[in-house]
This record gives structure tokens, sequence and C-alpha cells, in this order.
């Protein structure tokens, strides 16, 4: 949006185009276009949010996989399942069913995470773009009682923004703790329905997020580090059918016989690790690093030391994952109560407060110079303009009265002229008649 207001700000840099006795000079015509174009941007941009619904639009499946490598850290399975899903069923123009993914695992593994990494590379918005939609269970299936309504309202809810757009996302999360037979709900819209009411569901994502069979997962993890095995050893085959009949089983849950599963309606079960310290580590330099401060080891060491790991004795998981990070971070990151500043030299603060600075300074010299530029230039072209229009009004009058005189005078002479030739004709004509009856 600023680009277009730069743009209008822009324009009085370029010559002033009053010149009113010349034909319309060409400087005139560039900064018509240009403030057109500027302020009809910046118009249409205010008006329409800037985002469209990704109906045809290719997604980047390089770019997520880059920010996946980045970001996500020790789930080798989760990153190359939804690469792997996402990259066939994008491509796909013409998908048998709409993508159905399960996340599982135990907590602060990075289920929401993931999940608002798919959704930004699908709408740059991520999850506040009108075509994502997350239901948590907890805030809007809260009571068992109601679960006949809920049902109608999801129904309502997809249907509606389904055919609002195709590529729709619906995250689904905390799906263990959702009221058990809601999920199915949906079930018609996983199908392999061409179309359902006149509604095409195909190019729909659904993801759901829950930590049923967290257990399984942490005893297999455990299971390999035990025995002196590498975790990104651990297949998808391991653990696959556990997962759905571990979430199928679980009693008082949202997958609790839920037919998705039966149905085979789930496409990919996916497991996310336990996260080992190691991995903490690099949750906890991403956090430095994203709040612009300096990496310190020692802060590092003291934060990820700071965390709760299990089995008691080895030490080897995280309980909480990278859960509590950030909190423990900025904890850290607090001057202590005895004035000393337990905190690490914050240089990017330096350099952050001159941008900062010199974005006032330059924000505040460029609008004077564009006002005064914009006033002067303004006041001086309207008088000119004025004064030019008022001659011309005078002119006109005056010409308008001039061709009148001019046009009278004209008349009077014509008719003078007339009447004094037939005058000079007759008395010719007189004279000639008196000579001829003189000679006779
Ligand atoms: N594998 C990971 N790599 C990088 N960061 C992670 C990872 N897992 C978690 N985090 C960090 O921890 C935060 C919390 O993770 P997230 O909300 O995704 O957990 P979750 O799996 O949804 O847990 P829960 O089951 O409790 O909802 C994330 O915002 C992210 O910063
Ligand atoms: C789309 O889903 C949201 C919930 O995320 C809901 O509030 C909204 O009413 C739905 N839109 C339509 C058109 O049904
Ligand atoms: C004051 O700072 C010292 C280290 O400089 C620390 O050991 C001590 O615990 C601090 N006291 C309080 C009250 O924070
Ligand atoms: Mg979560």
């Amino acid at each position: 949006m600023e680009k277009w207001l730069f743009l209008v700000l822009l324009c009085p840099l370029l010559p002033a185009p009053v010149r009113p006795h010349e034909p319309v000079p060409l400087p005139a015509v560039v900064f018509g276009v240009c403030l057109g174009i500027g302020t009809g941007g910046f118009i249409w941009n205010f008006f329409s949010s800037g985002e469209s619904c990704k109906e045809l639009e290719e997604v980047d499946i390089a770019d997520l996989q880059e920010d996946l490598e980045n970001r996500l850290f020790g789930q080798h399975l989760a990153k190359g399942i939804t690469l792997q899903a996402l990259s066939g069923f994008l491509r796909n123009e013409n998908p048998s069913k709409a993508l159905a993914i399960s996340f599982h695992g135990p907590t602060g593994t990075g289920k929401n995470y993931i999940s608002q990494i798919i959704a930004r590379h699908i709408y740059p918005e991520g999850m506040k773009s009108r075509y994502v939609h997350q239901f948590v269970s907890t805030l809007h299936f809260p009571h068992v009682q109601h679960l006949d309504t809920y049902k109608d309202q999801l129904q309502q809810w997809i249907r509606g923004n389904v055919t609002a757009c195709k590529r729709s996302v619906f995250i689904f999360d905390e799906v263990d703790k959702m009221p058990s037979g809601l999920i199915d709900a949906i079930k018609p819209y996983l199908d392999y329905y061409d179309y359902l009411e006149k509604v095409d569901y195909r190019k729909a994502i659904f993801i759901f997020l829950s930590n049923a069979a967290g257990e399984i997962i942490n005893k297999l993890a455990l299971d390999f580090w035990k025995a002196g095995k590498v975790r990104e050893d651990i297949k998808l085959s391991d653990v696959e059918h556990h997962l759905s009949l571990s979430a199928f089983n679980m009693k008082d849950s949202g997958f609790w016989h839920s037919s998705l599963i039966d149905r085979n309606l789930i496409d990919f079960y996916v497991p996310f690790l336990p996260l080992e310290q190691q991995h903490v580590k690099m949750c906890i330099k991403r956090e430095i690093m994203d709040g612009g401060i300096i990496v310190d080891d020692e802060l590092i060491s003291k934060v990820a030391n700071d965390m709760t790991y299990y089995p008691k004795d080895e030490k080897v998981f995280s309980v909480k994952g990278c859960k509590v990070v950030s909190t423990k971070l900025n904890f850290y990151l607090l001057p202590t109560m005895n004035g000393t500043v337990d905190r690490p030299r914050n240089l990017s603060v330096f350099s952050n407060l001159f941008n900062f600075v010199s974005w006032v300074f330059w924000g505040i010299c460029s609008s004077i110079s564009s006002f005064f530029y914009f006033v002067f230039w303004g006041i001086s072209s309207l008088f000119l303009n004025i004064f030019y229009l008022i001659s011309w009004v005078f002119w006109g009058i005056c010409s308008l009265f001039l061709n009148l005189f001019y046009l009278v005078r004209w008349v009077f002479w014509v008719t003078c002229a007339i009447f004094l030739n037939i005058h000079f004709v007759y008395e010719n004509y007189v004279l000639v008649a008196l000579c001829f009856s003189e000679f006779r």
C-alpha cells in the first residue's frame, strides 16, 4: 500500500506542468498520469485487501522446503511427508478428493507451528488470511451436549467458505478434545465426490492436530534412543498404522470410532517426535535471532537447562518440547532485581534506534518538502490558472461584444449601402430620363 502513496508523493518532484500559453506540455501529461496511477492504486489498495483465492496459482514448494529446513527442528518425518503431500496435491489440477492430513504427537513439538508455516506459504497473510480457518475444539466446540448444533454449524461454515474459495484451508486444533462424532460431520467433504450440492470440495485442505498417539510416539523414540539408533532412522511405516489405530480407539476423543479413519479418508498420518535438548537449543537460538539479539551460547545453555527432560535419569526428551522457550528466554533477558543487567550486549538496539531515527528524519524531511512543494506549487498554479481563466472569460465576453458590434455595423453598412445604391440608381435613372426628354 505504501508504494502507491510514495508514488503520489513523488509526483511533485517532476517538472511543474503549468505553462498556460503553450500546447499541453509533456511534463504535465506525465504528471497527470503519475498522479492518476498513484491515487488510483492507493484507493484501490485501500478498499481491497489485496488478498485473493489461490485457486489456480502455484505455491512455491522449494520456498516451503527451505522454510521448513530453517525453522522446523527434529521432525524429519513431518517435514518429508508434508512436502510430499502438499507438492503432489497443489500441483494436481484435478484432485480426486480434498487433502486431509493428521498431525500427531506430544505437546510442543511443532504441530501448530508447521500448520502456520503451511498456511503462510499458501496465503501470505497466514493464519490471518480469510481463506485459512482454524477451529479450536475447546473454543469453538466446548459443550458435548450441543453436538447437533455444532455439526450443523461446522457444515455450514465449510460449505460457505469453500463456495467462496475452493482452495480453503481448514485447521482443526485439539481434535482429541473434540466431542466424539462431531468430526464425522465433515466426512462428505473429504469423500470422493466431484460435486456435492453443486460445490466442489476437492481443492480444499484439511489439517487435523492432536496429541492422540503421543505416548506411542514417545515410546518409539525412546526405544530408538536406547537401542543407540539415530532418530532420523525412524520410518513412517514404524508408526503410521499405530497412529490411526490409537486415534480411532481413544475413547472420548474427536477421532473415537470416526468414519474418517474407518473409511480411509485421511490421506496422511504424520508423527511428531519428542524433541531432544539439541533441538530445544536450536529453538532457543532461532528465537534469539528472531528477536534481533546477538546469539550467546551461554544464554542458550542456561535456557535449555531450565527446561524439564524425561526419563528422569537419562534426561533425553524435553517434556514440553519447545513450547515454553520464548517465555523462559524472556525471563532471562529481563534485568535482575539488584541492578546488574544480566543481558547480552545488544548492538542491534543501537542499529534499530539508528534505523528508526533515520526513518523519522527521512519521513519528516520528505513530508515537509513535499508539503511546501505541493502548497506553493498548488497555490501558484491555482492563481495562474484563475487569472488565465479570468482573462479568457474577459476576452471571450469582450470578443463576443466586439463581434456583435462588428456584426451590427456590417448589417447597418450593408443595409445603408443597399439603400444608397438603390438611391443612386434611381437618381441616375431620373437624370437619364430627364436627358432623354430634353433631347426629344
Ligand atoms: N520442531 C520444532 N521446531 C522449531 N520450533 C518448534 C518446534 N516445535 C515447537 N516449536 C516452537 O514451540 C512453539 C510451540 O509449538 P506448537 O504450538 O507448534 O506445539 P504443538 O505441537 O501444537 O503442541 P500442543 O500439542 O501442546 O498444541 C512454536 O511456536 C515454536 O516456536
Ligand atoms: C467461514 O468460516 C468461519 C469460521 O472460521 C465462519 O465464521 C464463517 O461464517 C464462514 N464463512 C461462511 C461464508 O460460511
Ligand atoms: C544480584 O546479582 C548477583 C550476581 O551479580 C546474583 O548472584 C544475585 O542473586 C542477585 N540478587 C538478586 C536479588 O537478584
Ligand atoms: Mg497445538
